[in-house]
This record gives structure tokens, sequence and C-alpha cells, in this order.
């Protein structure tokens, strides 16, 4: 049997694409093996307590000083995959996970993306740029926000009657629908 290959989640916030991951990959040889949060109010926690998945907060100097990236190889972790992470990744971490940090963006790179750009703020300026669509963006993590290489980008059409809320839900949904499976697709295209 293949051994099997380590994930960990990095999420400041709700956690729903954590917890559809958890779910997805529940019993596959792909496993969501840590849970890491820089905001111990972050309802990602509970998620992880719930369904089982350790989980670590962390400070922004252990983030950057190397600590938690020792914590990520003493898991054994393989890939990581930020699900709503608000900070940068630091370059030491970058080059240890080569091709293996993966970013879900909730627009179409390259535009509204950059920091800042996270979750309801970028449904904000969708909606104030009168976009006839949105969508969104799984790419690879280099140093900088959202700047690394796509994936896998799917689109959605917005209608006048769209708000900021209503373009969050169609995010969502697509979301859901397509972050598990592209996460797999590339794990499977590295490791065959
Ligand atoms: C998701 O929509 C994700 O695409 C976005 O934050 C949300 C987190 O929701 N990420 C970014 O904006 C990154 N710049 P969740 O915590 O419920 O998964």
């Amino acid at each position: 049997m293949k051994p099997e290959i380590q994930l960990a989640v990095f999420a400041s916030g709700n956690g729903s694409n954590a917890q559809n991951l958890i779910t997805f990959f529940e019993g596959s040889r792909i496993k969501i093996a840590l849970i890491l949060s820089e905001n111990p109010n972050a309802r990602v926690l509970q998620r992880a307590t719930l369904f089982q998945v350790p989980s670590v907060i962390f400070s922004m100097s252990e983030l950057q000083n190397g600590q938690v990236l020792q914590q990520l190889k003493g898991y054994g972790i393989n890939y990581i995959v930020l699900a709503g992470f608000l900070k940068l990744i630091p370059a030491s971490m970058v080059q240890s996970y080569q091709q293996r940090i993966i970013n879900i963006h909730p627009a179409l790179l390259p535009k509204f993306g950059g920091k800042g750009m996270y979750g309801s703020n970028v449904h904000k300026a969708v909606f104030n740029a009168h976009e006839t669509e949105t969508g969104i963006t799984i790419h690879y993590v280099n140093e900088y926000y959202d700047k690394g290489a796509i994936i896998l980008q799917k689109q959605v059409a917005l209608t006048p009657d769209d708000t900021p809320e209503s373009i969050a839900a169609k995010i969502s949904e697509l979301e859901m629908k397509y972050f598990p499976e592209s996460i797999l697709q590339t794990i499977e295209k590295h490791n065959s």
C-alpha cells in the first residue's frame, strides 16, 4: 500500500473549506493531519476539535522565525493548503514546500488579489466594480500574495441583482465543489 500523504490546512477564520476538505478526504490515502491558525478565536479550531483533527495556534513571530515550519516537519506534513488564511507565508516555508502549498482565492486572479483582499473584502470589491462574472482561483503559493502559478479557475455569472452576500454564496458553492477535487488531482499528478 502507498504511504499516507499528510496535509496541513492553514485558516484564519470560519473554516468551511477546511471542514469540507476533512470530510472529502476522510478514509482516503490523503489525510488532513493538522489545522493551523494564527487566530485563537477562529471557528476553524472548533471544527478541528469536532472532527478530531489536531490543531495548532501560532503567533506571527513563530510563523516568521521557522518554528511553525519545524512543527510541520514534526508532523510529517507533505502538503500545505491555505483555506482562508490571511497572512503571508514566509519564504523559508515556500522553499521547503516548493509546488506543495496550494491556496484558494475567492476571485478570478490576477483581478481582486493582493494584500487585504480577503473574504468579504473581495466580494465587495467585485460588487463595486460591477463585474459581470467572478469565480475562484486555486493556485500554488510563492512569496507574494496571490501571485503563484494558477492550477484551476472556475467562473460564475453575476447579475445586476447580486449583492456582496449573494456573491459570497456563489463563490462558496464553487469552492465546496471544486477545491477538494483540485487538491486531489494536483497531489495525484505529483505522486503518479
Ligand atoms: C474563502 O472564500 C477563501 O476563498 C477566502 O476566504 C474564505 C474563507 O472561508 N480566501 C481568501 O480570501 C484568501 N485571500 P472559510 O474560512 O469558510 O473556508
